[in-house]
């Protein structure tokens, strides 16, 4: 076959069949079609798109492109869940030991952060000796015994969404729906999953900025899904604004461990609650999600996710002393500075301004090779809707180790200030009280 035919059909609107397809996909894994004919075609994919059988053979030749693995063995039902990420989402951490403890495995691979949202792998790595890089046999051993692993994506799954993930950053060819819906189904069937739940994140903070364009995308993963034989359901949430009151890797994960023990702020036990019932329904464990939800919560206030989380920090190289006493097992920072907003309602928070200031402070990273600080971040004591009155105590707490002349700090305290619109006092709140928009299942 010769690529520059292939290119050919898809810029003029043709159908690619099976065999295009598939040698398409692996002659970018194999590397023997050069950059620029694959920039070429995902161009032509990006005006042109893929049809429903087009795309469920590519998604699915990305998929095998590396190792599936193989958890057929384990006899428990295997649901995942994946965020397509938030500024604060931290919700994995306490989701995977609840659901697990409701006897659905959860076999998790999940990713780093990059620019304003935060990966879960670096929040687990905020606590000392976590480590995310286990063998495939090891993670399959504690999906097993425990019901959840944890671990980083190698690079032997999907390794074709690699290289096209990398040429569509540099050809402006991410935003393409078909090209974002393979990209993450490809890498989530690769873990050897029955089910999936997808928390499609919509407004200001992310990837989809509106619902409609979230309902598109959704409905795209729900048919590489099905044709894959997965049921996925798509949970639309809101991103007006940070999810809990922290952004930042060790602080998330003292946030987490709240929501572990019953607690923690509304909204990240909302979000908890919800996927869990999804993911219970989706492995046989509850009826509906009522039924679903209540167990989430029953496991979080009994105590019995924290103990499998405990059990999972152990295995996996951590300090189980962080499930009693994060304070004194977590890393700190060397400095706290406290920052208070304008007095007045708050009407509007930029969650990807705070995503970027929490990055300046440390927390995250630029480029692939930056270094993360982890104790670095934001605690947020300030919601969209509430009144901040004359007096009040600050709302804002950064944690850095920079040395205070450090530019970025100013920066941060300056972007932390801008993301917040506060309007005049009387201004009614219009608040939504639920950060659940549509459940697709
Ligand atoms: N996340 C992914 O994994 N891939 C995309 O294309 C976009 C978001």
């Amino acid at each position: 076959m010769l690529p520059v035919q292939l290119i050919r059909k898809k810029r003029d609107g043709g159908a690619l069949d099976e065999d295009e397809l598939r040698w398409f996909i692996r002659s970018v894994t194999d590397g023997t079609i050069p950059d620029y004919q694959v920039a070429a075609m995902l161009m032509a994919i990006f005006f042109k798109g893929l049809d429903a059988q087009e795309l469920a053979t590519w998604a699915d030749a990305m998929t095998r492109s590396g190792d599936v693995i193989d958890l057929s063995r384990i006899k428990r039902a295997k649901v995942d869940k994946h965020s397509t990420g938030g500024v604060g989402d931290k919700i994995s951490i306490p989701l995977a030991p609840a659901v697990a403890a409701c006897g659905v495995a959860v076999p998790m691979v999940s990713g780093r952060g990059l620019g304003h949202t935060g990966g879960t792998l670096d929040k687990l790595e905020s606590i000392p000796g976590f480590r995310v890089d286990l063998p495939v046999e090891k993670f399959a051993e504690l999906v097993d015994t425990l019901g959840v692993c944890l671990i980083g994506q190698t690079a032997r799954i999907a390794p074709a969404d690699k290289r096209l993930y990398a040429l569509r950053d540099v050809t402006a060819t991410v935003e393409s729906l078909p090209l974002i819906a393979s990209s993450i189904m490809s890498k989530k069937l690769a873990e050897g999953i029955d089910a999936l739940v997808i928390d499609c994140k919509v407004g200001r903070g992310a990837f989809m900025k509106t619902i409609d364009r979230a309902r598109e995308l959704c409905a795209l993963m729900r048919t590489i899904g099905m044709r894959a034989g997965k049921r996925v359901t798509c949970v639309l949430t809101d991103m007006e604004a940070p999810i809990g009151r922290t952004i930042g890797n060790a602080l998330e994960i003292r946030e987490s461990i709240e929501v572990l023990r019953g607690g923690g702020p509304t909204d990240t036990r909302e979000l908890t609650h919800v996927l869990g019932a999804e993911m219970l329904v989706l492995g046989g464990a509850a009826k509906d999600e009522a039924e679903g939800r209540a167990r989430i919560e029953k496991v979080l206030g009994d105590g019995s996710a924290l103990e499998v989380f405990r059990k999972l920090v152990e295995a996996q190289g951590g300090d189980p002393r962080v499930c009693d006493s994060p304070g004194s097992v977590l890393p700190k920072p060397k400095h706290r500075e406290e920052l208070s907003l304008r007095t007045g309602r708050v009407t509007s928070i930029d969650s990807e301004m705070l995503g970027i200031a929490a990055l300046l402070l440390g927390a995250g990273r630029r480029t692939k090779e930056d270094a993360i600080d982890p104790a670095a971040g934001l605690v947020i004591d300030a919601y969209l809707g509430e009144l901040i009155e004359p007096g009040a105590a600050p709302q804002i707490m950064l944690h850095h180790s920079l040395t205070p002349e450090d530019g970025r700090v100013r920066e941060a305290r300056a972007m932390i200030e801008a993301a917040f619109v506060i309007e005049s006092a009387d201004k009614a709140p219009s608040v939504r009280s639920s950060r659940i928009l549509e459940v697709i299942r």
